[in-house]
């Protein structure tokens, strides 16, 4: 049995501190093969930078996924992109342009794991600067060129719209061991495993800022909302909490098949 975790996008500093913190005592309990993040909002709440990323595996976490933020911090973005493109993914449905790879293949004492990251096209037209291509026919195209034996294939499908998501997993029940809902930030409770064998949940949710609207400090988004002013975001990088949001997943590393999938979702006090 191959046993997967995964952290919903970890945002700014207070949510590198929270899982940093917590993923010691996580390993011990769960004893995971492989342990997986969303970063693309890493470095102060937009995009990587080799400088967190790499701060994030002394950590313990061996691969990662992007979104339509990942790219934000420019060249650092690209830098750490390039730099460990055999370890982080960013969206395979956007222009080839962009730095990065579509697919990142990790070896486990269970066996090779095929990670994806696709973003939705409801509701995201705003959320990212050019056109994103179809993320069904996308994935299609995807699992052709990748069909050699995987132990499990992993795919953090990016979106806003929940229809969209569950339609997404639905489209890829039995053809891959999960399906992770990420972007939102905010956990649903509807993690399942599908008919044909695939984990799903809408949204992991965030490692983020307790007391945050999606890890940004709330007076600057109720700003945003009361004024309809363009109020530029910032971290609230003295938190004192931070909420955690992951899922466990087992899998049959024979079968490929999800046996099933646990969704935590906590409060955790910063030391
Ligand atoms: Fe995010
Ligand atoms: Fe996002």
């Amino acid at each position: 049995m191959l046993k997967i975790l995964f952290f919903g996008d970890i945002a700014g500093s207070p949510g590198r501190k929270a899982v940093k913190q917590e993923l010691p005592k996580i390993m011990e309990s769960e004893q995971p093969d492989l342990v997986l993040a969303n970063v693309e909002n890493l470095a102060h709440g937009k995009g990587v930078t080799v400088k967190t990323i790499e701060e994030l595996m002394r950590a313990g976490i061996q691969g990662f996924t992007g979104g339509n933020h990942v790219f934000s911090k420019k060249e650092f973005s690209e830098q750490a992109l390039r730099k460990y493109s055999e370890l982080i993914v960013r969206p395979g449905n956007i222009p080839d342009t962009y730095a990065g790879s579509t697919a990142v293949k990790i070896e486990t004492a269970k066996g090779s794991v095929l990670l994806g990251n696709f973003l939705g096209q409801v509701f995201m037209d705003r959320q990212f600067p050019e056109a994103v291509s179809s993320p069904f026919s996308g994935v299609d195209e995807w699992l052709n060129s990748h069909s050699e034996k995987f132990a499990a294939i992993v795919v953090d499908f990016h979106a806003e719209a929940t229809s969209e998501k569950i339609a997404f997993g639905y489209y890829l029940d039995g053809r891959v061991a999960a399906v992770l809902g990420t972007h939102t930030h905010i956990p649903t409770a509807d993690a399942k495993v599908l008919s044909q064998g695939t984990a799903y949940i809408t949204d992991v949710g965030m490692c983020g800022a307790a007391g945050s609207v999606l890890g940004v400090k709330k007076e600057l988004s109720l700003k945003r909302f009361l004024t309809g002013e363009r109020v530029a975001f910032d971290i609230p990088e003295d938190a004192s909490s931070a909420e955690l949001s992951y899922v466990i997943i087992t899998i049959d590393e024979q079968s490929a098949k999800a046996i099933s999938i646990q969704a935590v979702h906590k409060i955790v006090g910063l030391r």
